[in-house]
């Protein structure tokens, strides 16, 4: 099979991520960088661009699905998107989202739901949402074998609860409960933690204080690595763009710029043009005239 010079050159120095490699980044003080796919090509171009890590994250319910929320995601959505991802891969750590309602009700049902990520759908991690009220489910599932990813600020699955996709942490309590939930996860066994729309130096705080790295996401440069959902960097989810995303393009003003250039051609006559049709030869041609006048 034929290489591309990236691939070539890449794959002869490029090793697996594994959750090993994110705890050697955080002790080396090399950060860490993750971004969100849904898709196989995405996830081949992450996986070819050099991204430590890519985040199958289930704001796939809003960037992919149409969805206000996260919320209506279910675990069957999930592997979905999580299968056409793993099959593009093959450095970047995986990691699954857990959906609403897929690990709170009981613990044995987490466990199951946690497993499928891994045994169904090719991933190496999940992540699930919450504090120091998750604990001891998280505790279960990494008995298990499965490693977790925890997620601690502005958690969407919370939305309700906190009116909005509000920033969290803002007062000195709040705040100090946020990092006694931080310990609170690296205790039970989580290998990493996604802080999410934090103050900055809290996140800096809670990134100097734990052992394990911290993914920041509108949480300031003092995390140990960085995740954006991919649609919004890109440019491409035009409902709403969070205060903390940086624009590294604008695919979705690019995708209306060639789907009205298709549609005019098409309505011009002018696509499809020669070099994009298929034609038979001339005397196959003079052939079946012939036999459609006898
Ligand atoms: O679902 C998601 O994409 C996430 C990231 C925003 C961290 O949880």
């Amino acid at each position: 099979m034929s290489t591309t010079p990236i691939e070539s050159s890449q794959s002869q120095k490029r090793k697996k991520v594994t959750t090993r490699t994110f705890r050697l980044k955080k002790q080396h003080g090399e950060r860490i960088s993750m971004l969100t796919a849904y898709d196989f090509q995405t996830a081949v171009a992450l996986d070819q661009a050099g991204l430590d890590s890519i985040l199958v994250g289930d704001s796939l319910g809003m960037v992919v699905l149409g969805y206000e929320t996260t919320l209506p995601v279910t675990i069957d959505d999930m592997l979905h998107h999580c299968k056409a991802v793993a099959r593009g891969v093959r450095y970047a750590l995986l990691i699954g989202d857990m959906p609403f309602l897929s690990f709170q009700v009981s613990d044995n049902e987490a466990v199951r739901n946690a497993g499928r990520f891994l045994q169904e759908a090719g991933m190496d991690a999940v992540k699930l949402e919450g504090g120091r009220e998750r604990a001891e489910t998280i505790r279960r599932i990494v008995a298990t074998g499965i490693p977790v990813m925890g997620h601690l600020g502005l958690t969407p699955q919370s939305v309700r609860q906190f009116g909005g996709f509000l920033p969290q942490g803002l007062s000195a309590q709040p705040a100090r409960g946020l990092l006694e939930d931080a310990l609170i996860l690296q205790d039970a066994g989580c290998f990493g933690i996604v802080l999410e729309s934090v103050p900055a130096r809290l996140a800096a705080l809670i990134s100097q204080k734990l052992s394990i790295p911290t993914i920041g996401i509108g949480a300031g440069a003092g995390c140990d690595g960085q995740v954006l959902v991919t649609h919004d960097m890109l440019g491409l989810f035009e409902r709403f763009t969070p205060k903390f995303v940086k624009r590294y393009a604008n695919l979705y003003q690019e995708m209306m710029r060639a789907f009205s250039a298709y549609k005019e051609d098409v309505e011009a006559g002018s696509f499809p043009a020669s070099e994009h049709t298929v034609e038979m030869p001339d005397e196959e041609w003079e052939t079946l005239l012939k036999e459609l006048r006898e």
